[in-house]
């Protein structure tokens, strides 16, 4: 239901590196080859985010798991780093990252402000409910990208949102931490907070508007009044 009070009727959130910190990949990676585990991790996600995007470009469909341990061994073949390790098993770290401080309490405020909030990940189904069912955060939606068989940031996945919540993108808000994400559902028309990490965080020029950059705390202002 759309209220003409507010700027918009629904928030969703990327999930990897916004609502989930990516942090303890590095713990996971480093049990792989000691002391590289940063290293690893920062080029494991490099390559999974870029073999999500070739998959769309070229339209060859896996799901997020699969791109998720294919770009893992495929990383430590780049190194050269031989292990006899269960690579699947590893993955499954991307299950079990800690919501970040200060993402509940921006949710459940605008919860509490009536507007519909929902999870919009590259994350399979599968993940998502393991997800779901660890996380203490009543979000109404959990959208993954299987639905659309594409990746972010192409169009059909940020459709999924207005599909499940009958509003037009431009009533509807986006939180990513992700640059590139931040200028996908800005391209597509939602009203997006970017949460930059840090002053190296950038948005790649592809000819959208700039995202509006926020922290945490200033979510619930941004987009109830
Ligand atoms: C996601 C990607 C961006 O959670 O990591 O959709």
């Amino acid at each position: 239901m759309t209220s003409p009070g507010r700027p918009v009727d629904a928030v969703f959130f990327d999930l990897f590196g916004t609502l989930l910190s990516l942090r303890p990949l590095d713990d996971a990676c480093d049990r792989l080859a000691p002391g590289r585990g940063a290293e690893i991790a920062a080029r494991w996600r490099a390559r999974q985010l870029e073999a999500s995007w070739l998959r769309t470009a070229m339209d060859r469909w896996a799901d997020f798991d699969a791109v998720t341990v294919d770009t893992l061994r495929a990383v430590l073949d780049e190194l050269g780093i031989a292990t006899d390790d269960d690579l699947s098993a590893l993955a499954d770290a991307f299950r079990d990252l800690p919501l970040v401080a200060g993402a509940a309490d921006a949710v459940t405020s605008l919860t509490e402000a009536g507007l519909a909030t929902g999870v919009l990940s590259n994350a399979s189904t599968a993940t998502l409910a393991r997800v779901a069912a660890r996380l203490a955060v009543g979000f109404d939606h959990w959208l993954s990208v299987d639905a659309a068989r594409r990746y972010k940031p192409h169009p059909s996945v940020y459709q999924l949102a207005v599909d499940a919540t009958g509003l037009p993108a431009e009533r509807i808000g986006f939180v990513t931490a992700n640059g590139w994400d931040a200028a996908g559902g800005a391209a597509f028309g939602f009203r997006v907070a970017w949460l930059r990490p840090g002053p190296s965080g950038t948005v790649p020029p592809v000819g959208v508007p700039e995202p509006t950059i926020a922290t945490w705390p200033e979510i619930p202002r941004m987009f109830t009044s």
